[in-house]
């Protein structure tokens, strides 16, 4: 299957730009006697089968309706072959990796009809999708864990185009390390197509030189202070793609980073990326920056336009200071390569003009909150918490439909920490108090070591237990956890 433009079939695909400036021309009777104008070039396009190698194995919709997407999905064990030949057990959904992309507009029901062929309980977690607390897959708060053999039927409206995921809240640490992740994409039939779509699904995995998983405890205590980063990057399932590319053509780039602890520094020697927008869709306007930077759990919406250089094109990782050991002798690594083929289209205009309004949320009467992530000092035991107090002795935290809250996050570890609200999209707030422009709609946001952050919400009228913690698994297994009560006021 190959990735396709964004909306094609839902909207016409951008014509390539002689091909618009001759059907303005056209339009504007430009060419007398319905003439072929002379000047125009036929389209220029991505190679063929220029996605091939990052094809997504997609979930089947089996429900005629056009507004409702009815899928399968079973966790179960399966083999994958990321190293050639030597084949790993790995935990996926419906026996990839990732697992299927889920295809969905904004507006439609998704129903999952979900198995859990495991030998260990799980639950499916639906990051970022603002749904009802007894669909977010919390395992003792919005459902009980699902249990081998079990099943559960997920069941909800998508309210917001974006790029999401999905994974499991149950061991998570161990069991997305395993295999179980994969991308939600919910599309909006009137946003602008920005050029052809590449979907990536950032992530790593911890392999044996024979090809089979490390242990989930592999490093023992210090490895779940640092977080375990796998020993190979994948990229939609795969070590070190290529992507075939057009140069001079735009291509949007909408990335998850769904690995356990890693932070994704990336890195196009020569390029600028253009990023559009985020966890919760496009931001306001687009930003200009040469390294893009997704802690676990975050998305990115990137354009870019592939452009020849002295040196063959690869996206690189970079080695990103997230606290102790971060960087120190650590190398560049590769993630994927880019070819390029063809004949160079014309650049379209950088950035590209999209964007969206966003009002940045009222502060007015906002309570405000003290979060500190907490290690506890008796280093015997490695226990993390928020507020000195780890997940499973903590009390909820109280607020009410309606309410807003601005949370100011403290870190005064060595590391730091990607901090996820469920169910609800933030706006981040600056050092002054000001929204972080431009605006844009989070629910992970980056807690440097030693350091601060702080985010405002509003809560709208979906009452329930909803969960919070450190999105490096690693540290959310070990007690960096907590529950927001939301009731009515
Ligand atoms: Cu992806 Cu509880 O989170
Ligand atoms: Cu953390």
């Amino acid at each position: 299957m190959h990735q396709r433009r964004a909306t094609r079939g839902l909207l016409a695909p951008a014509p390539a730009p002689a091909l618009a400036l001759a059907l303005a021309l056209t339009a504007a009777g430009g060419c007398g006697g319905g003439e072929e104008p002379a000047f125009q070039s036929p389209p220029v396009d991505q190679p063929a089968g220029w996605s091939d190698e990052l094809a997504l194995p997609e979930a089947i919709d089996e429900n005629p309706d056009p507004r409702i997407v009815e899928i399968q999905l079973e966790a179960r064990p399966a083999s994958v072959e990321l190293l050639p030949g030597k084949p790993t057990e790995m935990w996926t959904y419906n026996g990839g990796l990732p697992g299927p992309l889920i295809r969905a507009r904004v507006g439609d029901r998704l129903i999952v009809h979900f198995v859990n062929s495991l030998p260990e309980p799980t639950t499916i977690h639906w990051h970022g999708l603002r749904i009802q607390a007894s669909m977010d897959g919390t395992p003792g708060h919005s459902q009980p864990e699902v249990p081998p053999g079990g099943t559960f039927e997920y069941d909800f409206v998508l309210p917001d185009a974006g790029f999401y995921w999905y994974h499991p809240h149950v061991d998570s640490a161990h069991q997305l390390g395993a295999g179980l992740y994969g991308p939600i994409l919910v599309t909006d039939d009137d946003e602008p197509d920005l050029g052809d779509e590449l979907l990536l699904v950032l992530a790593d995995v911890s392999l044996e030189e024979d090809g089979s998983l490390q242990a989930p405890d592999v490093g023992g205590p210090l490895a779940t202070l640092f977080g375990r980063e796998g020993t190979a990057l994948v990229v939609n399932g795969r070590i070190r793609p290529t992507l075939r590319a057009r140069p001079g053509l735009a291509q949007r780039w909408r990335v998850v980073n769904a690995a356990r602890s890693r932070y994704y520094q990336l890195e196009l020697a020569g390029h600028t990326f253009a990023r559009i927008g985020g966890d919760g869709g496009l931001s306001q306007s687009p930003k200009m920056m040469g390294r893009p930077m997704l802690t676990p759990g975050q998305r990115a919406d990137l354009v870019v336009v592939p452009q020849a250089g002295e040196e063959p094109l690869v996206l690189r990782w970079l080695p990103f200071d997230r606290g102790y050991g971060s960087t120190e002798y650590r190398p560049v690594e590769e993630v994927m390569a880019i070819e390029l083929e063809g004949d160079p289209g014309q650049p379209p205009p950088q950035p590209p003009a999209v964007g969206r309004e966003i009002e940045p949320v009222d502060t007015s009467g906002a309570e405000e909150l003290d979060i500190a992530l907490t290690l506890n000092p008796d280093l015997e035991v490695i226990e993390l918490g928020i507020n000195g107090v780890p997940s499973w002795a903590a009390e909820p935290l109280e607020a009410a439909i309606g309410d807003t809250q601005i949370w100011h996050l403290t870190n005064d570890m060595e590391w730091s920490h990607p901090f996820h609200l469920h169910g609800f999209f933030f706006q981040e707030l600056g050092p002054g108090g000001q929204p972080a422009l431009p605006l844009e709609w989070r629910d992970t946001l980056d807690v440097p070591y030693h350091g601060k952050a702080s985010f405002v919400v509003r809560y709208d009228d979906r009452p329930g237990m909803w969960m919070f913690h450190c999105h490096i698994l690693d540290h959310a297994d070990a007690g960096m956890m907590g529950m927001l009560h939301l009731g009515v006021r």
